[in-house]
């Protein structure tokens, strides 16, 4: 029969989950791994009403009724081109194949022209929101035409996450631009986990906190303007014990992993020359963690301050201290995020809409935080805004908190505590607010080796010195 509204290719947890979601909607959807294994799991052991479950390919994309939707929920690169290689063979003109993955956005800019050339219809959507996020509400990020779009969004609105009864999914713009924001999610999202975890350094090593009065604090702070999914998700990881009552946390290798979408989002600043300081630095801390052998031989050899708890200082200010630079931190995160998608808009001609943007980041993805409402406020009161930093709502925030980030920074600093994304926030801060920067001497310099030539401030045109007055 075909006549299902929807396939789902995929069904590692992401896939699975999302195909749930949309049957528990009401929905009857096909489904197709390409190892048979998880196929018959689902066929044999654990039938689902309504998800029928497909061993050959051809047969599943025969399932669906015209024109039909196919989301890829397939590890991003090549296994996306030969999925979509092998789909050619089975769908027609105006079917629409969605790439659900964390794809990286050239790639799907070319997927977009190549599969447009065969009129098939195809959106490169980011999804967020983990795997319960998949089976349960996701925020979705949909690039590609407004046409493609209309084909699934009543799906896609029945199964976003929904922030106060607003759906958490929109049409971003085309081709690669809802990938390109699922990428600047998760460069966000390494800045606020990391932002987090330094912030968890400072209260064990420099106050001294066990693990319960950590995950006091965060929970705690969870109840304030610091609201968000990672801070609610750090108050409960703290305290959670294993079988044998230790804490879970003391025992996980201090090495961190990544899949590369922060390192994608890092490049893209590069490219663009938007200066992503906070979310690079939160990159190059995952690579540091990661150089553990190096690390030991380094605490070995090289000195600085011994970190030892400090009580010098009034705790309950500090803790504050903390929380202020940790909320400013994520504010100067978030706008040069905002700031790198303004960017890319231009350069691509996307014609991103900022405010649609936080709104569906509100609810559902990994970084929603109530500080997003904010910024859709921001983005909605002015549309033009240059600079999220220059919003009112979050001006005052940055000129009340930035002396706890200073407090922060330095007490780190001073008792040998790497705080990287701190530090990058407080320098991005601080270089921003310069009128008269040391960028002259760098001009200079780059004329007297190079013949580069600089610009003038008290008169117009191009110039070049002859530094050795030869
Ligand atoms: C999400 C997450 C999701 C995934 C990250 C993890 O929005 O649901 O961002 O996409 O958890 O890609 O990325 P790393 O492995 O690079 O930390």
């Amino acid at each position: 029969m075909s006549n299902h509204d929807i396939g789902v290719i995929g069904m590692g947890v992401m896939g699975k989950n999302l195909a749930c979601n949309i049957v528990n909607h009401g929905y009857t959807v096909s489904v197709f791994n390409r190892s048979f294994n998880k196929t018959m799991k689902i066929l044999f052991n654990e039938p689902i009403e309504r998800l029928h479950p497909y061993l050959i390919l051809k047969e599943f994309i025969h399932s669906l009724r015209k024109p039909r939707c196919i989301v890829m929920m397939i590890q991003s690169g090549a296994p996306v081109d030969e999925l979509i290689h092998n789909l050619l063979s089975h769908v027609c003109v105006d079917d629409l194949i969605i790439d659900g993955g964390n794809s990286f956005y050239i790639d799907t800019i070319k997927r977009f022209n190549f599969l447009q050339k065969k009129s098939i219809h195809f959106l490169g959507v980011g999804i967020s929101g983990g795997a319960e996020g998949a089976l349960n509400g996701p925020s979705i990020m949909p690039g590609g035409t407004i046409a493609a779009y209309k084909l699934v969004a009543p799906i896609f609105k029945n199964i976003s996450a929904k922030y106060n009864q607003e759906e958490c999914v929109e049409h971003l713009g085309p081709d690669g631009s809802g990938h390109y924001v699922k990428m600047v999610h998760n460069g966000i999202e390494y800045s606020d986990m990391q932002l987090i975890s330094e912030t968890y350094s400072l209260l064990k090593n420099l106050i001294g906190m066990n693990n319960i009065d950590a995950s006091n604090i965060f929970k705690h702070w969870n109840q304030g303007e610091l609201c968000s999914y990672l801070i609610e998700i750090t108050g409960n990881i703290l305290c959670k014990k294993d079988i044998d009552g230790n804490f879970i946390i003391d025992v996980i290798l201090d090495s961190a992993s990544n899949k590369g979408t922060g390192t994608w989002t890092s490049k893209s600043g590069l490219d663009l020359h938007v200066p992503c300081s906070v979310i690079t630095e939160s990159v190059f801390a995952r690579y540091l963690s990661s150089f553990k052998a190096n690390r030991m031989i380094a605490s070995t050899i090289l000195s600085g301050p011994k970190i030892s708890i400090n009580n010098n200082f009034n705790r309950e200010k500090f803790v504050e201290d903390i929380r202020q630079a940790l909320y400013l931190g994520k504010i100067i995160s978030y706008a040069q995020g905002f700031y790198l998608m303004k960017r890319a808009s231009e350069y691509y001609s996307w014609n991103l809409s900022f405010s649609i943007i936080a709104k569906i980041f509100r609810a559902g993805c990994i970084i929603r935080a109530n500080l997003l409402n904010d910024i859709a406020i921001a983005y909605s009161e002015n549309k033009n805004l240059i600079d999220l930093l220059f919003a009112p709502i979050f001006r005052d925030i940055i000129n009340k908190y930035h002396q706890s980030l200073r407090n922060v920074v330095s007490t780190a600093v001073s008792n040998g505590i790497s705080v990287p994304v701190f530090s990058a926030a407080l320098s991005y801060y601080d270089g921003y607010r310069t009128v008269n920067s040391s960028a002259n001497l760098i001009q200079a310099q780059r004329d007297y080796f190079g013949s580069h030539t600089y610009h003038r401030v008290d008169k117009s045109g191009i110039f070049h010195t002859d530094w050795l007055d030869k």
